[in-house]
């Protein structure tokens, strides 16, 4: 190489270095981004972006409309300009594979994917449980004797009773609409609002499998929204009447109870927290939070079956059984009880009559057999 050469080639490095964008502007260094994808860009809780095979047009995208546990960065945060410059900054880092950090393999293993693969496993488990405690309360309500005499009511006829009682005694909660309208309400808080959670939670996995972010007006934002809200109150009500109520400890279930109330509260503060700090841009807590939000769902579901979850799909059960026994007896086909074969369904039964039998002399001489 002869000496002109390599001054020219000094030279041209030194231009470069000068007027050159890379050393001048570390976009990326000064982003949100870096926190979790990383300060060499390769990965935090985001995967690693250095030497990123995305087009320009598929980055922006993601960036811009977020994907997963990665909100949506904005203009007002990113210019364009600038998105584009991280963009360069990060397809020309060096892969430095020994970087990667173990945060990014947990962010990894919380993909949409994953997470709903770990709430199947979840969702399975509980009902399995769930099956069988519905098989032991079927079985205490004596459906197997009941059902001779459904036979000759006719099928057709006994799952049109069961049904309508439990859509109209179940879902719709009639008996308390009957009785008390503000109890009614504030009872469908909690369960029309887990329903709106659960359907929230189907729909987003059809429509936005990749949970990108949405606008706060978008029907399948609002309905976790607005179904979280319901939650959150229903629990309030729910804690204040068993601050009100004498009766509402009956020595047996109680802790199960605020358990299951318990967590109910958290899934919806969490996913409110999570929510929240996505919109006010405070990312770096967002992963924690979501575990938090991850961890509570989790243990709702796998207790589900142990708690007072159990009131959703028991007592509507209990009430079909009740109203096939009833047009049994009705229309004549057979002799039986004209009500409550199945089991008290009031948790506070045993602590009332266990009173009542103290007033009348007879406590500790019967025996009493508690049903929830
Ligand atoms: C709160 C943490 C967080 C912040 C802040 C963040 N990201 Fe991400 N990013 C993630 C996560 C988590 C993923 C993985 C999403 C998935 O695949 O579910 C991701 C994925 C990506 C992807 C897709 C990578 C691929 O190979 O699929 C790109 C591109 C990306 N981020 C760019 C950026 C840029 C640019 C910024 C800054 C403007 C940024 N991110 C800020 C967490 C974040």
């Amino acid at each position: 190489m002869n000496a002109r050469l390599v001054y020219l080639t000094i030279l041209a490095g030194l231009t470069a270095t000068i007027f050159g964008q890379t050393p001048t502007r570390d976009v990326f260094g000064g982003s949100s981004c870096m926190g979790c994808h990383g300060q060499s860009a390769m990965g935090g809780l985001g995967p690693p972006l250095a030497k990123t095979k995305l087009s320009i047009e598929e980055f922006q995208k993601i960036v811009r409309s977020g994907k997963g546990m990665m909100p949506a960065i904005k203009e007002n945060d990113l210019s364009p300009g600038d998105l584009q410059e991280v963009y360069t900054e990060v397809s020309n880092k060096p892969w430095l594979e020994d970087q990667i950090p173990i945060a990014y393999k947990v962010g990894r293993f919380l993909s949409p994917t994953s997470v709903s693969h770990i709430f199947m496993v979840a969702f399975l488990f509980c009902g399995i449980f769930a099956v069988r405690g519905i098989t032991y309360w079927l079985r205490c309500a004596g459906f197997k004797q009941l059902l001779p005499s459904l036979a000759k009511l006719g099928w057709a006829k006994a799952i049109g009773i069961a049904l309508k009682s439990l859509i109209v005694d179940g879902f719709l909660v009639g008996s308390l609409w009957k009785n008390n309208k503000k109890r009614w309400v504030m009872h469908g808080l909690l369960i029309y609002g887990f329903c709106g959670l659960l359907l929230a939670d189907i729909l987003i996995a059809i429509f936005n499998p990749q949970r990108g972010q949405l606008p706060l007006t978008d029907p399948l934002k609002l309905l976790p929204i607005v179904s979280g809200f319901a939650v959150a109150l229903g629990v309030c009500y729910v804690m204040y009447r068993y601050k009100k109520d004498e009766y509402i400890d009956n020595g047996l279930t109680l802790g199960k109870d605020f358990l299951f109330v318990n967590l109910l509260f958290h899934v919806a503060i969490s996913g409110f927290l999570v929510v929240t700090l996505k919109r006010l841009g405070i990312n770096d807590w967002v992963m924690t939070i979501y575990l938090y939000h991850l961890a509570s769902v989790f243990l709702l579901i796998v207790t589900g079956p142990f708690t007072r979850f159990q009131h959703m799909y028991v007592v509507p059960i209990m009430v079909a059984v009740t109203r096939l026994t009833e047009a049994v007896t009705a229309t004549g086909v057979e002799l039986g009880f004209q009500r409550e074969p199945s089991p008290g369904r009031h948790h506070k039964s045993a602590r009332i009559a266990e009173d009542v039998l103290k007033q009348v002399g007879l406590e500790g001489k019967v025996v009493m057999r508690y049903y929830p």
